[in-house]
């Protein structure tokens, strides 16, 4: 197969597309598993970056028999340049009242952990019956606050990736796998 245009930008590989798959396989055998008595588990996906895992384990929990609902959020978090204030704020909130469900976040990365540590208040807040997490990837290395994260794919170096939904400038979405930009990239004039 040739080359994709984004491979040239990408310095190493940190989870490759099969393991990618295999995660997630595991993870919703795991949680298919643990929520057998549920009916109708609550899936929020946090957008963007969360998109392509959200597609693929909702797929793959449908493969182990459990039904989903989807849902989605979006939200910012306040900081000054790359720090996060852990401050966010609602760009889109639910459709649906979360009250007596029991939901699933659904996670792309947990970074410094401060947004999902304030969408946890928020969603106990709005009384769901149970709430937890599943996220891909996680970076021990730069996590400031401790939210609880019941399902973990991969801990990672805590170096910039992108892939499977993480972007750098909006780019790099599409990539199918999780990688390192090579340093040159974020010095290139923007097209
Ligand atoms: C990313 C990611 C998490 C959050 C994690 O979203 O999807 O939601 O950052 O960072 P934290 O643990 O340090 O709080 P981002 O704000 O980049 O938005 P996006 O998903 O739309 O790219």
């Amino acid at each position: 197969m040739q080359d994709a245009w984004y491979d040239a930008d990408i310095e190493r590989v940190i989870v490759n597309e099969e393991q990618i798959q295999d995660k997630t396989d595991e993870l919703a055998a795991q949680i298919a598993a643990d929520y057998a008595s549920v009916d109708h588990l609550l899936l929020i996906c946090v957008l963007k970056g969360a998109v392509m895992f959200t597609a693929d384990f909702a797929r793959a929990l449908g493969r182990q028999g459990i039904p989903v609902d989807l849902e989605f959020m979006a939200a910012s978090s306040y900081g000054q340049g790359t720090t996060s204030s852990g401050v966010v704020r609602i760009l889109k909130d639910l459709d649906r009242d979360v009250a007596g469900r029991h939901v699933l976040v659904v996670e792309d990365i947990v970074d410094s952990g401060l947004t999902l540590s304030w969408l946890l208040k928020y969603l106990e807040s709005r009384s769901a019956a149970s709430v937890e997490v599943v996220t891909l990837l996680r970076k021990p290395g730069a996590m400031r606050s401790a939210p609880p994260l019941k399902y973990v794919g991969f801990d990672i170096p805590t170096e910039f990736v992108v892939g499977y939904g993480l972007d750098y400038a909006e780019r790099y979405r599409e990539v199918p796998y999780v990688g390192v930009l090579k340093p040159e990239v974020y010095t290139r004039p923007k097209l």
